[in-house]
């Protein structure tokens, strides 16, 4: 089974993310977190990919379809997977289903924007100033927000509409 956890910047997709792992053993996979190890680490990709998440934008979706293609191959003998941050857009949404064809569980987490601007502003991540979080804020409008109605037509989208991470939690459990 694929969980998919999908929502605006700050929602908690990482924080709910390990939140299943510890309970049911499951391997996470984080598109950003796989894109900030390689900007990190200063690697080919990590050139390549730094100025996008550093603008906030969306990095091409030849690099982040082949990184996740990467990791899922690793992941070859697990049952189930969550995946952070990915898909973003319909492309990604259709080459994952090329790659790993299973059952498939999306949680949307819908938060009110207020709540999420002061989140981040207080985390301080490299790419949680102002600018930038506004620009992926619109980027997420725009790009992803169109995998809800695309996912909701294939009836595996659940919407959570919790604001503390228990609760979210509690209700994903519910489905799990
Ligand atoms: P990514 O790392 O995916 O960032 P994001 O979607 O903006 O989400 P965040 O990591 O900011 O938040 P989150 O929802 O995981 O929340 P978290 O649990 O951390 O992407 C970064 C960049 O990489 C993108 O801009 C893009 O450039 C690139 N990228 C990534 N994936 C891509 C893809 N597929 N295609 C192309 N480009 C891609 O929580 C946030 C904060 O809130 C934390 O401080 C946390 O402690 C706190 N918090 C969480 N839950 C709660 C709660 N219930 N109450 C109070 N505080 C809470």
């Amino acid at each position: 089974m694929i969980i998919i956890l999908l929502g605006a910047p700050g929602s908690g997709k990482g924080t709910i993310a390990e939140l299943i792992q510890k309970k049911h053993q499951i391997p996470i996979i984080s598109s950003g977190e796989i894109l900030r190890a390689e900007m990190n680490k200063r690697t080919e990709i990590g050139k390549k990919v730094s100025r996008f998440l550093l603008s906030g934008e969306l990095v091409p979706d030849e690099i982040i379809n082949s990184l996740i293609e990467n990791k899922i191959k690793q992941l070859r003998y697990e049952q189930s997977v969550i995946i952070d941050g990915y898909p973003r857009n319909q492309n990604q949404a259709i080459a994952l289903n090329k790659v790993w064809k299973s059952e498939l569980i999306v949680f949307y987490l819908d938060l009110p924007k207020k709540t999420l601007v002061d989140r981040l502003l207080h985390r301080g991540r490299v790419d949680d100033t102002e600018k930038i979080i506004e620009r992926r804020f619109e980027v997420y409008l725009n790009e992803t927000q169109p995998l809800i109605d695309y996912y909701t037509r294939t009836d595996v989208l659940i919407k959570i509409n919790e604001i503390s991470s228990m609760e979210i939690f509690k209700k994903i459990e519910t489905v799990l």
